[in-house]
């Protein structure tokens, strides 16, 4: 079983010296915070607040999950070279129609040398 990079234990991490690591490897869920059911949305998943994520041929993001509680909803992958071997900010954008009960996403990133990483929850409330 792997270790799952979360959010919750950066808090534990030495956080100074391990600060571009954590976080350029951290997926974050955008979308709105209430939607309407039955309205069409945008969730994106992007990986990364102020530090870029390599693209090299041995180091690279190859997978970009969206999860509601525990259900996989979406899933995204890559090969390296996507962003012409380039440091960048993964991200992958799913569209989602809202359903009757309110959702708690989070998402899953998948480095090819780092291992899998979690987002923090984004719970979503359907109107
Ligand atoms: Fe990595």
């Amino acid at each position: 079983m792997p270790r799952v990079f979360q959010a919750i234990e950066i808090e534990k991490e030495d956080k100074e010296a391990k600060r571009d690591y954590l976080d350029r490897h951290m997926p974050h869920v955008i979308c709105p915070d209430e939607v309407r059911k039955g309205e069409r949305f945008e969730v994106k998943i992007r990986l990364g607040n102020n530090y870029t994520h390599p693209d090299s041929d041995d180091h690279f993001i190859n997978i970009l999950q969206l999860w509601n509680r525990e259900v996989l909803l979406a899933e995204a992958r890559y090969v390296a070279g996507v962003y012409a071997h380039k440091p960048n900010h993964s991200e992958v954008s799913f569209y989602i129609v809202a359903p009757e009960i309110s959702m708690n996403f989070s998402a899953m990133a998948v480095c090819t040398k780092h291992g899998l990483w979690q987002s923090e929850d984004k719970p979503v409330k359907v109107l």
